[in-house]
């Protein structure tokens, strides 16, 4: 039976256009998608952007803007990005959605209605790079280590709280009962230490500083500070039917997620923040969090500032899709940081793609096209991903299962240089069917593992399979 899997990135903001960090979340969480559907499951995979706050609102403002405008014009530029890369989502979610804002004050509701806001006079250090207020602790030389180049903005303001410390027993219970699973296990324990402290977070700002936000229902002054409404995005598209209304908690259908895709800079506000306000509101936690690492330029981190930021389309242009997800799916560790190199980028195309795969099917093809092969009895395909494939999914090892299509890809390349089909089609017939069968049934099989990572090129190597039509997979640059 199909099980439904509910799956989700992150929803960048769109005060800028995306890099590559934000493409490397969209390819992982793919990969994931793809392979639900391999197993029949019924998936359901969202994505979308982050359009309210003080660092979109700044940044129209900055460039003379209308901000509904400019945060539209972006978050196209997101959606296309997706597109581009071959994304599978079902749901690409604005959060200025109609029935993302009617999700996001019912929510609000839920949590007033349970008692967990309360209004208290507040004021502290706020970083607009990570919308977030600061403790002491958190600061390196009185800056964020994170926005270095940007100044702290004292706040003052009179704000609704979110009771986030009366969740502390029940969330650490939960999550030692592994009811929310979170990956790696590092930072599993990182949310605990953190949480044995947690205090309650402001969950509004007032409209006279930011007037740009959900608005809060039980006071026309405030509007919903940035990460209430973002991180409500997740309930907003579990909902079966987007367009009913009013908003039921029966109509939360593909609740729970089953998985949240995260970097390491938000881990927090999807293991902390997030399930205290499902618990607030009644809900059961997320399955899991998988919190991946970061994607450095020189060992840098990139800083559009500073000019080190890489532009997936940059690469699309030039390489196109596939090439661009087989870099980062084959070269970035999932849940460490990684280093995008131009060098090894045109490496891995020229030799992984064009050279090992790309010719090993043109010349195969070529092969048993000229010399009319018949390969029937090898063209049997797998109908499951192997043991091997399931285990190195399961812990998140995309490096390790390409690793692994690879050497089959040498093998069959091997194959051919010893046995030399080109030679045996006239020497020995017969011989010459077993190895073009045998490596034919190679490329299948090949096919069928690429198709969550590189789900373009699996399609070309199956239609060329089937016309016995070979075209080039990966033209040389
Ligand atoms: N808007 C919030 C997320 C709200 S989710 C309810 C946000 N946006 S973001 O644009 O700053 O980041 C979006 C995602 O991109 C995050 O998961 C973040 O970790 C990821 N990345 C941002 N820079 C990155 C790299 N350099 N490398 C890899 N991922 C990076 O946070």
């Amino acid at each position: 039976m199909a099980k439904p899997y509910f799956i989700t990135t992150s929803i960048p903001y769109v005060n800028d256009k995306p890099h590559i960090g934000h493409a490397l979340e969209y390819v992982q969480t793919d990969v994931l998608a793809r392979y639900q559907r391999l197993l029949g499951n019924d998936v359901f995979f969202q994505t979308g952007t982050d359009e309210h706050g003080q660092k979109n609102w700044q940044t129209a403002k900055k460039r003379g803007l209308i901000v509904t405008e400019f945060v539209k014009a972006n978050s196209e530029l997101f959606l296309r990005l997706c597109r581009d890369l071959d994304i599978s989502f079902d749901r690409f979610i604005r959060t200025e959605d109609d029935d993302h804002k009617r999700v996001s004050q019912w929510l609000w509701n839920q949590s007033l209605e349970n008692g967990d806001l309360y209004e208290k006079e507040y004021q502290g250090y706020y970083c607009v790079g990570c919308e977030s207020f600061k403790m002491p602790a958190d600061l390196e030389n009185g800056r964020c280590p994170e926005h270095t180049s940007q100044e702290l903005e004292l706040i003052k303001d009179k704000n609704w709280f979110f009771r986030l410390s009366k969740y502390r027993q029940e969330l650490t219970d939960k999550i030692n009962a592994g009811e929310l699973k979170i990956y790696p296990a590092h930072r599993a324990k990182e949310t605990l230490n953190f949480l044995e402290k947690a205090e309650d977070v402001s969950v509004s700002r007032s409209k006279e500083k930011l007037p740009w936000g959900i608005l809060v229902p039980n006071d026309s002054e405030q509007v919903m500070y940035v990460w209430f409404d973002a991180l409500t995005n997740y309930l907003t598209g579990a909902r079966i039917d987007p367009k009913k209304n009013p908003v039921e908690k029966s109509d939360f259908k593909r609740w729970p997620a089953d998985l949240h895709v995260v970097g390491k800079d938000i881990y927090r506000f999807h293991t902390v923040i997030w399930q205290a306000m499902l618990l607030s509101a009644g809900f059961p936690l997320a399955k899991a969090v998988l919190i991946h690492g970061f994607i450095n330029l020189g060992g840098q981190k990139m800083s559009k500032s500073e000019g080190r930021i890489v532009d997936p389309r940059d690469y699309l242009n030039k390489y196109g899709a596939d090439a661009l997800r087989y870099y980062l799916l084959r070269y970035i560790p999932v849940t460490e940081d990684g280093d995008f190199s131009d060098e090894l980028f045109g490496r891995a195309y020229n030799s992984d793609l064009a050279n090992d795969l790309g010719n090993l099917v043109q010349r195969t093809l070529t092969l048993i096209k000229n010399n009319q092969i018949n390969i029937s009895g090898f063209q049997k395909p797998l109908v499951s991903p192997p043991d091997w494939y399931q285990e190195k999914m399961q812990a998140f090892d995309f490096a390790g299962i390409l690793i692994n299509i690879w050497q089959i890809v040498t093998e069959a390349n091997v194959l051919i240089n010893k046995e030399k089909p080109w030679e045996l089609v006239k020497t020995d017939p017969k011989k010459a069917k077993i190895v073009l069968g045998t490596v034919y049934k190679f490329i299948l099989d090949i096919a069928y593992l690429l198709s969550p990572f590189l789900p373009a090129t699996a399609a070309k190597i199956n239609n060329q399979l089937e016309s016995l039509e070979p075209k080039g997979i990966f033209p040389r640059i």
